[in-house]
């Protein structure tokens, strides 16, 4: 591309078109206090990609879904044989979700590609729109299941069993979703069915304090840290609380308490940088005068060197079963991520354009993962941060600036009309 030809892109950005998008966005599952819970594979979620399906119609975009039912906007290349440039996120929640966690980086492709537009710039290489399948994995767990399908990392059909709390399978949701959306023109699945896309670039609100505290604009990602998920159950048995003593129990709650004491201790990093959570809990019969027979907790481990999740998370096990007393437990891993760092084509992009646009850059690694994590796995990927207020994510108080996310969206702009003529 002409180097005049971007400038025209970039002042396209329109900041008050892409903010009433996300505040549309952002009724769609609306909670007390700014928050949203739209939770993947729902009539909240469907409504969310009919509003955006009709927005990208109305730019003349070619629309349609994967067996994973991640959802694809393209804006046709003037070579369309060739491998497209991706952008996008998610548009799912967490349960107690802010407005900008994954759907920012969805309408931020969508307004990068209406900028393109609107400015005439015609790029060789097609560039999709994308919204990746249950990233969140709230509902569903693990988290990133679309990318993770699409990168070919696990068969489409890998979490057909894994039910939600009320009972209802992923595959079971997932094909009545796809019957929902019949209408929409499918697509085969990524690199399983297809070639790799040349390039992604995912934008995403930074989910910590950096970018704020140094008062600088975008954030050029450098990889992403390693997660492990674990589901721990711990079975004993129930008994009358008033009448059983205590040395004929087999009480799944106190277990549960000497293992989570011990796993304190096995993830001890006096650094602070190694991040262990436990934060789902599920007892039963869950009665205050029932002695628990069954517990199951949640783990999510994180740490930006393979070797310490690798050895740390292969312990956990061992480390449960020789903390118990009196119950028995079962260890099951539901997600690993290896720890990545992003391809230079990318981030490079990202710089040059947010200096060219005379933002300030920090580079910073994510500690959150994201579907770029698995899209770096079968081509070049980086990502774009914008500050988030005071750090915080996850959370209905989740905020970013409307001019903040229009920066974003203009760096966006001009990597994607880099990478697409290339
Ligand atoms: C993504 O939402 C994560 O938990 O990092
Ligand atoms: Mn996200
Ligand atoms: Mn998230």
């Amino acid at each position: 591309m002409g180097s005049g030809v971007t400038p025209n892109a970039v002042a396209a950005v329109d900041e008050a078109r892409q903010w009433d998008r996300l505040m549309q966005m952002a009724r769609i599952g609306a909670i007390p206090g700014d928050g949203v819970n739209r939770a993947c594979l729902t009539d909240l979620d469907r409504q969310a990609r009919r509003l955006l399906i009709a927005w990208a119609e109305g730019l003349g975009l070619g629309v349609s879904v994967d067996a994973l039912g991640n959802l694809f906007l393209r804006h046709e290349g003037t070579q369309p044989g060739l491998a497209p440039v991706l952008t996008g996120s998610h548009m799912d929640t967490q349960p107690n979700g802010g407005r900008f966690d994954g759907i920012w980086g969805v309408i931020a492709g969508l307004e990068s590609v209406q900028a393109l537009r609107e400015a005439g710039v015609a790029t060789r290489r097609p560039i999709e729109v994308v919204a990746w399948t249950n990233e969140e994995g709230g509902r569903f767990a693990p988290g990133c299941m679309g990318s993770m399908a699409y990168a070919g990392f696990k068969p489409a059909d890998a979490w057909d069993d894994v039910a939600d709390t009320a009972g209802l399978t992923f595959g079971e949701e997932l094909r009545r979703h796809l019957e929902l959306e019949a209408d929409l023109p499918r697509r085969g699945l990524g690199v399983v069915d297809g070639a790799p896309p040349f390039a992604y670039v995912e934008c995403h609100i930074e989910q910590g304090p950096r970018l704020e505290a140094e008062g600088l604009d975008i954030g050029v990602v450098t990889g992403i840290q390693g997660s492990r998920w674990f589901t721990v159950e711990i079975n004993g048995k129930s008994d009358h609380a008033g009448t059983t003593p205590l040395r004929l129990r087999k009480d799944a709650v106190q277990d549960m308490v000497r293992a989570i004491t011990a796993l304190n201790a096995l993830m001890h990093d006096p650094e602070d940088v190694l991040r262990f959570t436990v934060a789902r809990i599920e007892v039963s019969p869950n009665s205050s005068n029932s002695v628990a027979e069954r517990v199951r907790f949640s783990i999510d481990f994180r740490h930006p060197d393979a070797k310490v999740l690798t050895e740390r998370g292969d312990a956990i096990e061992r480390v449960v079963n020789g903390a118990l007393t009196t119950c028995t437990a079962t260890v099951t891993e539901r997600f690993h991520a290896l720890p990545i760092t992003f391809d230079r084509l990318v981030r490079d992009a990202v710089e040059r354009a947010a200096r060219a646009q005379g933002l300030g850059t920090l580079r910073l690694p994510s500690g959150a993962f994201h579907d770029a994590q698995f899209m770096s796995r079968i081509c070049p990927t980086g990502m774009i941060f914008v500050p988030s207020r005071a750090g915080v994510s996850h959370h209905p108080s989740e905020y970013t600036e409307p001019d903040q996310l229009a920066a974003g969206a203009r760096v966006l702009a001009a990597v994607l009309a880099d990478l697409a003529n290339r």
